[in-house]
């Protein structure tokens, strides 16, 4: 299959074009770099062996999209692209609509256009509402979202269910992420965020390698096991792999569909400071903070229905996802730049 990747450049996206090439499928990545660099689809080609072709350029910008869609007989579109800082959201909200929505509009009325009517949408866990009992299932509520950012996802998961419900041509699935860590084995990819680390894989990382003098832990009184904050932390190899698994799923399969992608386990704050600190013989100082506000006790999946309908569930455990990001960091101190 041809694949339009948008947002391919980044995190998700580029591991994802590892796992399409793998799977026999063919990726075009379509990416302004906003938040990303290049690079990483020169080491996509050195992890594959495949040249990855690329347009450098906004998702909104329809003019350009047309012209994709022409000189390019695309299959499927997975729309990785979009902004994701949950901060930022909250003082830029304005941004923040535009972009996410604007680019999933402006996607959707030029595949409409163009008859290419599958896409998969990267959502997030963050589309549920916090009253919710653990596990989070499909099912569970949605809305009373936290910060913009966590609206634009809700309100892009409507527009396509809507898109799906006009025209039973398409066939969209809204991927749900829980939170992916890690990076491929090679470490020739993985994540590099900008400034200030706001997860807490890449804050342990760059405080394991000295870039950070320690980590706060954001809360220690929750009601969880050792008090700090409970999450599904996901490898981000699996999660690509679930995206394939979607992209088969939709040859034979029309409508809406929303998945979990998840492992089903929730580990603490301190229990992936050790996990990662046991992993790679390194020490993660750290200090407890107050709680950061908008933060949930507990979020983890159940990721049944992953596991029954497109046939995949996650395989790396948390010391693969420690080991990885480890060794991205510490062969990539400054991620693309090096
Ligand atoms: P990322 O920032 O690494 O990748 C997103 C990519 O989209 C970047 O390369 C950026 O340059 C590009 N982009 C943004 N707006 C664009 C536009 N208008 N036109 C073209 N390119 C544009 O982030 P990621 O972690 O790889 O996340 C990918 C997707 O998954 C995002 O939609 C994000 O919201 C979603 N998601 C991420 C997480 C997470 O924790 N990483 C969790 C749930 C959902
Ligand atoms: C995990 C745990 C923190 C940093 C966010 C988005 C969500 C999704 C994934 C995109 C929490 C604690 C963190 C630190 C800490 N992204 N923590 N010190 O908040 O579960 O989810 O990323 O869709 O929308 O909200 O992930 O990695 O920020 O936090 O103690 O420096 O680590 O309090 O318990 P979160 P996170």
């Amino acid at each position: 299959m041809n694949v339009l990747v948008t947002g391919g450049t980044g995190y998700i996206g580029s591991h994802t074009c590892v796992e399409l090439i793998n799977a026999g499928h063919k990726p075009i990545v379509l990416d302004n770099l906003c938040n990303s660099n290049v690079e990483s689809l020169n080491r996509v080609y050195t992890i594959t062996g495949e040249k990855v072709p690329f347009i450098q350029g906004d998702v909104c910008d329809e003019k350009l999209l047309h012209e994709i869609f022409s000189r390019h007989a695309i299959d499927c579109v997975i729309h990785f692209a979009g902004l994701k800082a949950v901060g930022e959201s909250v003082a830029k909200p304005l941004e923040y609509y535009q972009n996410n929505l604007g680019s999933t509009m402006s996607l959707c009325r030029v595949m409409r256009a163009h008859n290419v009517k599958k896409i998969i949408f990267s959502s997030s866990a963050t589309v549920y509402s916090g009253d919710n009992e653990m596990p989070l299932r499909e099912t569970s509520k949605t809305g009373n979202c936290t910060n913009p950012y966590g609206w634009t996802k809700y309100m892009c998961e409507q527009i396509l269910r809507d898109i799906a419900k006009a025209d039973p041509e398409w066939s969209v699935v809204l991927l749900r992420y829980f939170n992916p860590v890690g990076a491929h084995k090679s470490g020739l990819i993985g994540e590099h965020p900008n400034g200030i680390p706001n997860n807490l894989m890449p804050y342990i990382s760059q405080t394991a390698i000295g870039k950070r003098d320690h980590l706060s832990v954001f809360g220690d009184d929750y009601d969880t096991p050792d008090g700090t904050g409970v999450r599904d932390y996901i490898h981000v190899v699996d999660l690509a792999r679930g995206h394939v698994a979607a992209a088969g799923y939709m040859m034979s399969h029309k409508g809406e569909a929303v998945f979990n992608l998840g492992t089903g386990h929730g580990y603490s704050v301190l229990d992936m400071v050790h996990a990662f600190e046991e992993a790679n013989g390194v020490k993660v100082p750290y200090e407890i903070a107050p709680r950061r506000p908008g933060d949930l006790a507990t979020c983890y999946a159940d990721p049944t229905k992953s596991r029954e309908v497109l046939g995949w569930e996650a395989e790396f455990d948390q010391v693969d996802m420690c080991r990885d990001t480890w060794n991205w960091q510490s062969k990539n101190p400054n991620g693309y730049d090096d």
